[in-house]
């Protein structure tokens, strides 16, 4: 297959990363998850927008218009004959003999290329659980930065325990998940931890929010406790490649009667509404 490398569409096996590359060595980079539906891309622009927003967090220049990237992704989606799948980008500092200091002048490395991936329907019906466990990482969490570690091993908690997902507070205040924005429903109106250094604001999180303003639905961007999780009528995540997944159970305790609410599967219906 063809991937995005520096600028080009090159065969899969031609992008190849150097070992002195920053990405590789300090996690120095940015990325984006796309979601491309029956060839064509969700949210491109708010996506492209965000990697801009993410570099400029890290003092990276990226050496291409937003409109050049965009044409090698449509480019890419047509000779790839793209379906349903999820496009990875992903801009790291570039190479560079190792050193912390972040270079004046240095190429940056970007590539992109298309991964499988169908809609979880399954799980879209009967939910998911979830665990809660300490928000232990950084506090530059609005940068969609390439060190995950701090999310792989929170991740590692929740399938240890055979659940989808690791819901992270911090000092008993609940800010997202893993890999996912998290949402609670109480008494019909829905909460959601506010877009500061805490969380990434997830773009599937901002179109729920979107649809919220729209419908008129009450909901308010403010943190929310552990104790308010585990009472919740209702809890559901969001991400791109999840859309939105109804929580049923934390740390073994059913939410609400074990099933998903009311309130989530019409969010649910009205976002499937976005991507037809
Ligand atoms: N994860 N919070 C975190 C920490 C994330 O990594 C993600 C996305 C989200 C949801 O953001 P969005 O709605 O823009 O996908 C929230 C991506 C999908 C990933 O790393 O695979």
């Amino acid at each position: 297959g063809k991937v995005i490398f520096n600028g080009h569409i090159v065969d899969r096996e031609k992008a190849i990363i150097h070992i002195e590359d920053r990405g590789f060595q300090f996690g120095d980079g940015v990325y984006e998850v796309i979601r491309i539906y029956n060839g064509k891309p969700f949210t491109l622009k708010e996506h492209i927008d965000r990697l801009y927003a993410s570099a400029q967090k890290i003092y990276m220049e990226i050496p291409y218009s937003k409109q050049e990237i965009t044409d090698l992704i449509i480019n890419l989606l047509e000779q790839e004959n793209a379906s349903t799948c999820n496009l990875y980008l992903q801009i790291s500092r570039g190479v560079v003999p190792r050193n912390h200091v972040i270079p004046e002048t240095v190429s940056p490395t970007l590539i992109g290329y298309l991964m499988p991936g169908t809609r979880p329907v399954d799980l879209m019906k009967t939910g998911g659980k979830a665990v809660i466990t300490e928000d232990l990482r950084w506090h530059y969490c609005d940068i969609k930065s390439i060190s995950l570690l701090g999310a792989v091993l929170a991740k590692k908690k929740a399938t240890d325990a055979g659940c989808l997902e690791a819901i992270l507070h911090r000092d008993g205040i609940i800010t997202e998940g893993s890999s996912t924005n998290i949402w609670m429903v109480q008494n019909g109106k829905l909460f959601t931890h506010p877009a500061n250094q805490f969380i990434l604001n997830g773009i599937t999180r901002q179109k729920v929010i979107s649809l919220l303003d729209f419908n008129q639905l009450p909901y308010e961007e403010t943190g929310f406790t552990v104790e308010q999780l585990q009472n919740a009528d209702e809890l559901f995540l969001t991400s791109t490649t999840m859309e939105i997944i109804p929580i049923v159970e934390v740390d073994g305790v059913k939410i609400g009667n074990g099933t998903p609410g009311d309130v989530t599967r019409k969010l649910q219906t009205l976002f499937e509404q976005e991507i037809e």
